[in-house]
């Protein structure tokens, strides 16, 4: 008898891969090109947010506050792992802050954090109106957030990838950080040994 046809698309393994960290740490141009490198979807929930719902995370903030986000924010990230198509998801910053979250993340999906220290989460990111959060100073309010969250990251990673500077700044395929993880899904069997490829520089 034939072989059963193997899964076009998405290989054996049908977890979601989710990518966590701090604001700035790049979660939503590495997801990207980590979905494209692996052929699944990508999905990043702010987005997906805010297109469901038809109001900006900072609207969110405003009208509702940062409670109601949380709430809109979680009933998202479960019908996001809930869809049978394995997909790459960027989470925003602050997922790992609701405990439903991260008992979702332990059902079953391959989390990867983000890793960065203050000081470069804080060179990355440009004081913009989509983050609510930083209203009151970049540099202080990322380095409370990050001593808040940090556990929470390391409880709900599978995997946890550096991201410094040299990851913005070097066109180094090794040093890509959708390649690496790529590697590193292939490792746990989540994926084909990655093709190497040009690196592109990280976007905050
Ligand atoms: C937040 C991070 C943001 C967004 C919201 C709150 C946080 O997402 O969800 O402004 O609490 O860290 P990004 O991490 O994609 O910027």
């Amino acid at each position: 008898m034939a072989d059963p046809a193997p899964s076009k698309v998405h290989g054996a393994d049908g977890r979601h891969v989710v990518l966590v960290g701090m604001m700035g740490s790049g979660k939503t141009s590495v997801g990207r090109r980590l979905a494209r490198r692996i052929d699944r979807p990508f999905l990043d929930a702010d987005e997906e947010l805010e297109a469901r719902t038809g109001r900006s995370v900072r609207a969110w903030f405003e009208a509702d506050g940062e409670e109601r986000f949380r709430k809109a924010e979680t009933g998202l990230l479960a019908e996001l792992l809930s869809d049978p198509v394995p997909a790459v998801i960027a989470t925003g910053g602050g997922a790992v802050v609701t405990e439903a979250n991260r008992r979702a993340l332990a059902g079953g999906a391959f989390v990867v954090w983000l890793d960065a220290d203050a000081g470069f989460l804080a060179s990355r990111i440009r004081q913009k109106d989509h983050r609510p959060l930083l209203d009151g100073g970049v540099e202080v309010t990322i380095e409370r957030l990050l001593a808040e969250r940090a556990g929470w990251y390391r409880e709900v990673a599978d995997a946890v990838v550096e991201v410094g500077p040299v990851h913005v700044w070097s066109s180094s395929p090794k040093k890509d950080l959708s390649g690496i993880i790529a590697e590193i899904l292939h490792q746990n069997g989540l994926g084909p040994a990655p093709p190497g490829d040009g690196g592109e520089e990280m976007r905050a």
